[in-house]
């Protein structure tokens, strides 16, 4: 019996159609191959949903998230929009739809790859074995706090606000012992205890939920000190666990640990199945259009919704194998590629996925006597 599962598709601005084709590539041939029968609906979201229909995040648009498994995002955003005021701005699409199906969790997996370790500005010798993943929160903090500006005698004055409920704090912080146990057992919290207030109400959170895990060892980490740890002793971490704009600036800088931000996926998710799956990186403005993006970033985060909204781990491996394996062929976009190699356009890197995909084993089909 196949299994039919409903996705969102919303490929967005700059090199998110681009990729997002190749990632639908992909999914097609997993589902082909893992017996799903997968229904796509596209959407609008981002800069051009704000040129075609006034808003960032369309009802429409959030109408066929709220109704699917799973919803596959390219990128939003652009030098077009960065001019709009808070509320049209395509960035306020992808807070929106994090916060109406409440996807809290954020998680952004950091891996070497076989051949990419001269394509970091780190040393390769620094990077050898790191495999780590940051579990952000992603529906609170500075990012949704209470936001306005006002007039002071002594010119403009700026708030945002930093808020964090007890139950958010443990919610996520559960979510990332949960996720250590199926890994190394290890996970770090990084907060600003020693002058933030809700970071010590992170930190006495993080100790009361761990006493639950006790296989899992739990270390306390300020931010600034993870942020220089990440890059000398990368190999080190596990899970790292942090609030949604330590979660968002550590991220970026686990990039660099994979070579290129181009490689890295990452899933949102709330208490059910339902994920939202997009690459770490943004739109690109500057490549969008010219085929030589890299779509490796969204086809890892097809894995993971294989993985994470469908619970089929073999099909998520199949599909991270074909990437390793297709990157240990030699064959590279621009962005990792070494002077001198010959780089793969944006489709043809998909394509090689495909193909090599394709040698994975199929799932044993029932035959249709012993059905009867
Ligand atoms: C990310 C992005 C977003 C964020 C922006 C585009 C709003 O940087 O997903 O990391 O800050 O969360
Ligand atoms: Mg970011």
């Amino acid at each position: 019996m196949e299994k039919e599962r409903k996705i969102a598709v919303l490929p967005g601005d700059g090199v998110g159609p681009e990729i997002v084709e190749e990632g639908v590539k992909v999914l097609k041939q997993a589902g082909e191959q893992f017996g799903y029968r997968f229904h796509l609906h596209f959407g609008w979201i981002g800069g051009c949903a704000i040129d075609r229909l006034k808003q960032p995040l369309p009802q429409e648009t959030l109408r066929i998230c709220m109704d699917a498994d799973a919803i596959l995002l390219g990128a939003v955003g652009g030098p077009r929009w960065d001019r709009n005021p808070p509320e049209h701005r395509p960035e306020k699409a992808l807070l929106s739809l994090r916060k109406e199906l409440e996807l809290f969790a954020n998680l952004r997996p950091a891996k070497r790859f076989p051949g990419l370790e001269n394509s970091s500005s780190l040393r390769a010798e620094v990077l050898k074995g790191v495999d780590l993943l940051v579990v952000r929160e992603l529906t609170g903090g500075i990012y949704f706090g209470a936001k306005f500006t006002e007039e002071t005698p002594q010119g403009l004055q700026a708030t945002d606000t930093l808020v964090y409920r007890e139950d958010e704090v443990e919610r996520i912080l559960r979510r990332a012992f949960e996720l250590a146990r199926g890994r190394r057992n290890r996970v770090t919290s990084v907060d600003k205890a020693n002058v933030l207030e809700s970071s010590r109400l992170w930190r006495r959170v993080a100790e009361r939920v761990a006493r639950e895990y006790p296989d899992v060892e739990l270390e306390h980490m300020l931010v600034d000190n993870c942020a220089m740890q990440m890059i000398r002793r990368p190999a080190s971490f596990d899970v790292i666990v942090t609030e949604n704009m330590f979660g968002d600036i550590l991220s970026d800088e686990a990039a660099i640990l994979t070579g290129s931000i181009g490689m890295l996926p990452s899933a949102s998710l709330g208490g059910g199945n339902r994920g939202l799956y997009e690459p770490v990186h943004g739109s690109a403005p500057d490549i969008a259009g010219e085929g030589v993006a890299n779509p490796a970033a969204v086809i890892l985060s097809v894995a993971m919704m294989f993985r994470h909204s469908f619970d089929d781990e073999e099909a998520a491996r199949a599909i991270e194998a074909s990437v390793t394996q297709v990157l240990n062929s030699g064959a590279r976009t621009m962005d990792v590629a070494a002077v001198g190699d010959l780089a793969l356009s944006t489709d043809q890197f998909g394509d090689r996925v495909v193909e090599e995909l394709k040698k994975h084993p199929r799932e044993p089909r029932v035959p249709v006597e012993a059905m009867m």
